[in-house]
């Protein structure tokens, strides 16, 4: 085997900080030998970065290493590595539940992924390391980033705030900051290799404590040459600051898109998931940021059958939808997370209930996102190109600085190309427009 290249094949599961990591490690096993591959079949290290946040998440991370089994007995000599969230809360009873995987790697060890590999090309073991969930943010890693016009640069890791629904603090521990100066290298780095668009990483941005605010941090990021455009998420409603919304509104390219997850729309509820704001605080904060902003687009994450939950909560869950009229919301079922506060709550709500109110909530908000969308037909947007759309290759696919995803036949455009498109048509999901060199999708 040595001298040739070997295959990786790295699944990520989860949000935005996964698909980080999952960067990060692919950059770390480059360094001794592995290079990135589609087939799964041919891998010779098939690396599973897990979500746990909800039990749909780990059902499929189960399947997929359930399937990996065959892969195994016909080739042996592959390695199949669990990593990530999943792998951090579960650990060694993932392998006990599957033997046919060779390591399991806590959210605090990635950076030991090249360490653990090579251990195991030399002699074939179990490794379980979740030791050190609060750990060490290692510097000097290069990441091998995906795409080619949008990327992730994480600036924290971890959370301190608890929710009570919540396992993300658990898997991901207390809160860590990036050096600044190890930020604006990264962010330089991905410049150079030709990235546009930069979108800042935390589970609370707003709680980033490098040495200076996360709104210095934004506006010096945004002052870096080749930043095209700058996003970031996740904010905290509590930590939101004045200083932050200054920042956006004085900004140069610093996008007018908050996500700012309310998770619910009353204050019983609120309390109960520990999330330190009422719903007319939240409705200040949005009054206060529309005022700044004017053009901005707000995006939040709701879930709905948290325990205790009655009609009347749902009722004011929906009004406080109709009053704020997001741009668009992901909505989530609560799922009992086992270890957290909200695990041990009486009156967990039917799943029967959970899915009517859930299937509810998206009618309401799909109608508002339609709306706001409508409001945009035959106006002119800043679209980032990003490349042909999935389905069809004439057709292209950008985002507005809203964040909104905008299909149009293409012209001369490339990816990375910073074009303006007329929107023609407004549905709730995406807009379609024509670009001043292309024809109309139809
Ligand atoms: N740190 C971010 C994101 C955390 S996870 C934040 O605080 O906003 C992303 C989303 O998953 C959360 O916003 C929440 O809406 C949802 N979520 C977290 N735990 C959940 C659970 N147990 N059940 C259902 N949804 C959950
Ligand atoms: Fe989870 Fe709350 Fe932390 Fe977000 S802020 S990661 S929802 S505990
Ligand atoms: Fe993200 Fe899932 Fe972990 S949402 S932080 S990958 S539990």
């Amino acid at each position: 085997m040595r001298g040739m290249e070997k295959k990786l094949k790295i699944l990520t599961y989860g949000c935005q900080m996964n698909v980080a990591d999952s960067e990060r490690m692919a950059g770390l096993l480059k360094e001794i030998g592995y290079s990135l591959t589609d087939e799964i079949e041919t891998a010779d290290l098939i690396l599973i970065n897990t979500c746990c946040v909800r039990g749909t998440a780990e059902d499929k991370v189960l399947g997929q290493i359930g399937r990996f089994k065959t892969l195994k007995r016909q080739n042996p000599a592959l390695i199949l590595g669990v990593a990530g969230c999943m792998a951090q809360k579960e650990g060694v009873n993932l392998i006990k539940r599957a033997p046919h995987v060779d390591f399991v790697l806590g959210t605090g060890q990635s950076s030991e992924v090249a360490r653990v590999v090579k251990s195991l090309e030399r002699e074939r073991r179990h490794i379980v390391d979740t030791s050190n969930v609060s750990g060490e943010i290692p510097s000097e890693v290069f990441p091998l980033r995906g795409g080619q016009v949008s990327t992730f640069v994480p600036i924290m890791y971890g959370c301190n705030n608890f929710c009570t629904y919540c396992i993300v603090p658990y898997v991901r521990g207390r809160e860590r900051s990036r050096k600044p100066e190890e930020i604006f290298s990264e962010v330089k780095q991905a410049v150079t290799e030709g990235f546009k668009e930069i979108t800042l990483l935390g589970q609370n941005v707003n709680s980033y404590a490098g040495g200076m605010t996360f709104a210095e941090l934004i506006a010096a990021v945004d002052k870096i040459a080749g930043v095209e455009r700058l996003r970031f998420m996740t904010s905290h409603p509590k930590d939101l600051s004045d200083e932050l919304i200054a920042a956006i509104a004085g900004g140069k390219n610093i996008c007018e898109h908050i996500h700012l997850p309310v998770q619910y729309g009353s204050d019983k509820i609120l309390r109960r998931m520990n999330r330190v704001y009422t719903v007319e605080k939240y409705l200040r904060l949005v009054e206060k940021i529309r005022a700044a902003i004017p053009n901005v687009s707000l995006t939040t994450d709701l879930i709905v059958g948290f325990p205790g939950e009655t009609e009347e909560d749902f009722s004011e869950t929906l009004e406080f939808l109709r009053a704020v009229k997001f741009d668009a919301a992901f909505t989530f079922i609560y799922s009992k997370r086992i270890g957290t506060p909200a695990a041990t709550f009486t009156e967990q709500i039917d799943d029967e209930i959970k899915h009517r109110r859930l299937e509810e909530l998206m009618r309401v908000q799909n109608a508002i996102s339609l709306e706001k969308n409508l409001a945009l037909e035959n106006s002119v947007v800043e679209v980032l190109v990003e490349g042909a759309s999935k389905t069809d290759d004439k057709i292209f696919m950008g985002r507005t600085r809203a964040n909104k995803l905008v299909l149009f036949t293409h012209g001369n455009e490339r990816a990375g190309d910073l074009i303006n498109i007329k929107i023609t048509q407004a549905q709730t999901w995406l807009l379609k427009g024509i670009s001043f060199s292309g024809a109309c999708v139809e």
